[in-house]
């Protein structure tokens, strides 16, 4: 390696720690704004389940793809293919509909219109194709599902269901995805030539979405407690 990339890859490897770094603390201020699982009433629980399967189920894929056609470094295109390949052979929005319809919290229209509005922003975002952001967007999405899923299958549970295989499949293969999409970002910043103007755009605009699947919950605890 020469000296010129292997001094690249220094400065590539201290961005990605920060921007780890960044993604953690964002993921981490997300999980304890969702409201504790006993307060919630079943309307509020089946509000989540179905919201955040509204977000999820026609739109991670998409998003992924939107990741694959951007990038342009082969091992980001080969983590990113290995990716889709396991979501799509595994059927993972199946196991997200069975899920849902296990927990009684099929998506209706009221709870696509209570995201629509934030999930468009993050449907233009990923139309613009800029890699590097996407890539740190969807790092920090598989990282979130990840340590979210505990907070998802115990709010499932007390719907009174049993279906565990979306809670338990993500709980896990997650971890990996997100450490195979830091090494994809990784590579992707090689290859940059300028900066990026706003690399956390994406986070910002999904870590809105996200709020949006807890946010009537909480804001119906508030006005209970308030009366
Ligand atoms: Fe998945």
């Amino acid at each position: 390696m020469s000296a010129v990339s292997s001094d690249l890859l220094i400065l590539n490897q201290w961005h990605n720690a920060s921007i780890q770094e960044h993604i953690d603390r964002v993921i981490n201020d997300l999980l304890v704004s969702f409201p504790c699982a006993e307060q919630l009433s079943a309307d509020q629980r089946r509000g989540i389940i179905a919201r955040y399967t509204t977000v999820l189920e026609g739109n991670f894929i998409y998003w992924m793809t939107g990741a694959y056609l951007s990038v342009r470094s082969e091992e980001a295109r080969s983590i990113i293919l290995g990716n889709l390949r396991e979501e799509v052979r595994d059927c993972h929005p199946g196991m997200l509909r069975k899920f849902a319809m296990a927990a009684h919290a099929v998506p209706t229209d009221s709870d696509a219109l209570g995201v629509y509005q934030n999930l468009s922003k993050v449907r233009l975002f990923i139309g613009r194709l800029s890699p590097i952001p996407i890539l740190v967007m969807m790092t920090f999405f598989e990282g979130f599902i990840q340590r979210f899923m505990a907070y998802l299958a115990e709010v499932a549970e007390r719907q009174g269901s049993a279906e565990q295989e979306y809670t338990e499949v993500h709980g896990v293969c997650d971890v990996a995805h997100t450490q195979e999409l830091f090494r994809a970002l990784e590579a992707e910043m090689m290859l940059a030539c300028e900066p990026v103007e706003n690399l956390f755009e994406g986070v910002d605009l999904l870590q809105t979405l996200i709020r949006n699947i807890g946010d009537a919950s909480i804001g119906k605890i508030r006005s209970q407690a308030e009366n």
